[in-house]
């Protein structure tokens, strides 16, 4: 167990200011800071850090809590070991066992070793003239030179149903260890007998910036499904937060970085001369890869297959890298499938010649209205002239928008005036709509209507409340909880939501060791989410002037009469939203 001097050290040593700023550009907004949301995609900041008080908190996502909860959120990172980051930087030692979570730790790091060790055996394998099916192929089939799959640090799993398993086992691994780290199955039809996972494929280790193996993906030699076998996920590697390549990509792509669909196609592009090249895992772009690319690189290059899907995720890659504030551009190879063909067929040297004619949204989105409406056909133009004004519409710079009109102006030969004005209208158009659908959002959060942290606020909507006064009180003042504890006024049957409950008890808990309900202390027992939940209802009260003892007990005196049994039915809720809606 930690003890809150150091939570308190860590925090003092860490301020919160430096820490968030090195993630957000923040502004002053009186005593408070303010910038755009690391942790949900907005275009107007709603992010407000309250140094002072050693708190952040958005207001668009709920996302809150202190300095440690941050970094848990911005660096995916366990609670202990978000305190060994904090501790790192700024140079303190952490007690050398701190309970659970040390263990949690232990395991990432087993882990990491066992995967290493894998990797190791999948290219001893690799290279073994014995099992030379793997070897073959990355050669011949993919054109793979020999120092390509040394520096990726490829390898062949063979085709058995025991080889790896074994040899960890004479490393002295456990079964139970090798399927934590989804290198081996546990059989569903026979009693303790364990299995590999990946056979006969060839094995792609996949690395974390630092360059630790936290996966694998496995690609069958011939055809045949599934084509890719991936690692499953777990608390060290997540697909949505993972970019292939980038350990070697991020050295080299401080202009630009090439962004792949699939592994094969990143390795081809290092292999051919483009060390900027990284992929995403099977998995759509996310706003985690795109800030996490925003880290290294200005400018991202999108490079993937030619078919309607990579197109569809074209789009989507170009918005998502847009709010992450990157430049975007796209590349689309000619006559073939992917990047990897691409190369394969015409060479680097052509690759080099398309990365320079690579073209900006709004040029690859014009280039496709006018290639499916003519613009000599008068009724064509006017289809795609209602495309194009909608398009330079989506875009939230105003000297973007003027240099893009005077462009098609010129190239369509169409008057400017008349066309401002209709991408005028329809910003118009899109910005009710956006308010819109935002104060429908916050009807339906304010409502507990779909509450992930509280969903039992549906149905208690004022006992729910009640519970959420009570505790931001709690969470302020130490002396309310000492006095309401010895007077026995409160107790956690009291509580109608498990959520509120468990904050409860947490405080009730830590109040009887002599502990304040800090959020340094809470953070171990909560998830990041539920911390901002909590910084929410400590924020909440402590705007207001007077949180004392008769305050707290009217508060308690609300929760008991709210009962037990609910007031508001789905049904009453969905009423009171209507109303609200047509009043306002
Ligand atoms: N993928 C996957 N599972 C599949 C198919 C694809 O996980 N069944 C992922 C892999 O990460 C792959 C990426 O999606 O790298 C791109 O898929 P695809 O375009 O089908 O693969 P290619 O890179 O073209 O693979 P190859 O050239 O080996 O056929
Ligand atoms: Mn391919």
């Amino acid at each position: 167990m930690l003890d809150q001097t150091i939570i308190e050290e860590l925090k003092i040593r860490n301020n919160i200011e430096d820490v968030i700023s090195s993630y957000v550009r923040l502004s002053r907004a009186g005593k408070d800071l303010k910038g755009l949301c690391p942790f949900h995609s907005e275009k107007t900041p709603s992010f407000h850090v309250h140094p002072a008080e050693g708190y952040f908190h958005c207001f668009g996502c709920g996302a809150g809590g202190d300095v440690i909860t941050f970094v848990m959120r911005a660096e995916n990172l366990a609670y202990p070991e978000a305190l060994e980051y904090l501790a790192k930087r700024a140079g303190i030692a952490l007690p050398v066992d701190y309970g659970e979570g040390k263990k949690r730790d232990a395991d990432r790091s087993l882990v990491a070793a066992m995967n290493r060790e894998a990797a190791k055996y999948f290219h001893a394998c690799l290279i073994d003239p014995k099992t030379p099916a793997g070897l073959d192929y990355l050669q011949k089939k993919r054109g793979f030179s020999m120092s390509l799959i040394r520096r990726f640090g490829l390898g062949y799993a063979p085709n058995g149903w025991d080889g790896l398993r074994n040899h960890l086992r004479a490393k002295g691994y456990t079964y139970e260890q090798m399927v934590t780290a989804n290198l081996v199955q546990k059989s569903t039809k026979r009693e303790n007998s364990y299995y590999d996972v990946f056979r006969d494929r060839v094995m792609v280790p996949i690395f974390d910036v630092g360059g630790n193996v936290v996966a694998f993906g496995g690609r069958l030699l011939s055809d045949g499904q599934p084509k890719y076998l991936n690692s499953a996920e777990t608390p060290a590697f997540r697909k949505s937060k993972t970019l292939f390549a980038l350990n070697f990509a991020k050295d080299h792509c401080a202009e630009r970085m090439i962004l792949c669909e699939g592994y094969m196609d990143a390795m081809a592009l290092h292999g051919a001369g483009f060390p900027s090249a990284v992929a995403t895992l099977g998995t759509a772009i996310t706003p985690d890869h795109a800030r996490l690319m925003s880290r290294y690189t200005k400018s991202v290059i999108i490079c993937y297959d030619t078919d309607e899907a990579g197109k569809k995720a074209a789009d989507k890659a170009f918005r998502i890298l847009a709010e992450v504030g990157l430049e975007a551009r796209i590349l689309r190879v000619e006559n073939a499938k992917d990047p990897d063909e691409f190369i394969k067929k015409s060479g680097a040297a052509s690759f080099a010649r398309l990365l320079d004619k690579s073209k900006s949204r709004f040029e690859y989105k014009l280039e496709g209205i006018l290639s499916r409406h003519d613009p000599a056909v008068v009724d064509e133009k006017i289809k795609a002239l209602s495309e194009i004004t909608a398009l330079i519409a989506e875009f939230p710079s105003s000297v973007e928008r003027e240099l893009y009109i005077t462009a098609v102006s010129k190239k369509l030969e169409i008057p400017l005036k008349p066309l401002a004005e209709d991408v005028e209208r329809v910003m118009r158009k899109n910005r009710s709509r956006q308010k819109k659908a935002f104060a429908e959002d916050v009807m339906r959060k304010t409502e507990g209507y779909a509450d992930r942290i509280n969903p039992q606020i549906v149905g208690n909507v004022a006992s729910a409340r009640a519970e959420e006064a009570i505790l931001g009180i709690l969470l302020l003042r130490e002396d309310v909880t000492e006095r309401a504890l010895k007077e026995g006024v409160l107790c956690k049957e009291h509580f109608v939501t498990d959520f509120n409950r468990r904050v409860f008890m947490k405080i009730a808990e830590l109040a009887e060791e002599g502990m304040p309900p800090e959020t340094g202390l809470l953070g171990a027992y909560f998830t990041p989410e539920e911390m901002g939940r909590i910084v929410e209802m400590r924020l909440a009260r402590s705007t207001l002037t007077d949180n004392g003892y008769t305050v707290f007990l009217t508060c308690v005196d609300r929760l008991k009469k709210g009962g037990r049994t609910s007031e508001n039915s789905p049904e009453d809720i969905r009423a009171i939203i209507e109303k609200k809606r047509k009043g306002t």
